[in-house]
């Protein structure tokens, strides 16, 4: 799914399910003390990231998150990972070309009550509304969140910033594509364009910011 919605350059590995694996001692520490399920996650992923970098030339190699979270990746090389109930996925692109890449996978559901109004602009829930009536099988709600964690893991490598679910501004559109508008000053882009897709049980969002701009 995300192979389809990420350009050319941009190396891309999925499971859907879980592989078993060993991790590095420095990984393991990591969730030495999580529950079964994060564990699960947390290893299959880096199964995908390990086999991505490989078609970078990247030999394996621990792939530890930084203090905020983000995953270090080896030098030379700017990534995503995310995963959900029955998905991971990583996304791996040489530095030289790309400065930031973001994935982001969601049960393809609507939000849980409530949710929409914390993470939402009242624009963009105006649009989620006409969306919603125009094309009723796809969960825009759950859409526009996923495009925002998205958003946001294109934004941190770069910024080392958060950035709060009103800072964005998202249009999705129909089409495949979704345009965001960072409502910050100084932003190290203005607006970031990306792409999504629906299957039958995932969600998928992803944007790539190329170096030549
Ligand atoms: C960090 C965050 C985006 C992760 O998204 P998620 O949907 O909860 O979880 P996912 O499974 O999709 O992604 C998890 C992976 O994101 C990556 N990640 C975590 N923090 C990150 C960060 N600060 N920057 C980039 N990537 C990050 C990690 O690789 C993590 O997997 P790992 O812990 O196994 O290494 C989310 O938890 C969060 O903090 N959101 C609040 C900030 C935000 O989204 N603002 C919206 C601005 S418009």
């Amino acid at each position: 799914m995300l192979r389809s919605i990420l350009p050319e350059g941009v190396e891309v590995e999925e499971l859907h399910g879980d592989s078993v694996a060993v991790l590095f001692p420095q990984e393991a520490a990591v969730v030495a003390d999580a529950v079964a399920e994060r564990r699960r996650e947390f290893t299959s992923v880096r199964v995908c990231a390990r086999k991505a970098l490989r078609r970078l030339g990247c030999p394996p190699v621990p792939l530890v998150p930084d203090a905020a979270g983000a995953p270090v990746w080896p030098q030379g090389v700017v990534g995503s990972m995310t995963h959900c109930r029955g998905y991971r996925a990583a996304a791996v692109a040489p530095a030289g070309r790309w400065q930031s890449v973001g994935v982001d996978a969601e049960p393809r559901l609507p939000l849980p009550a409530g949710v929409l109004e914390a993470i939402s602009l009242p624009e963009e829930r105006e649009w989620l509304r006409a969306l919603g009536r125009a094309h009723a099988e796809i969960p825009w709600d759950r859409l526009l969140f996923s495009t925002k964690e998205a958003v946001y893991k294109v934004w941190f490598p770069l910024t080392a910033r958060r950035l709060e679910f009103e800072q964005a501004r998202v249009t999705l559109r129909p089409d495949g594509s979704f345009l965001a508008e960072l409502l910050v000053p100084r932003p190290p882009f203005r607006t970031l364009v990306g792409r999504w897709s629906a299957g039958d049980e995932h969600l998928v969002t992803a944007a790539a910011v190329p170096r030549a701009t």
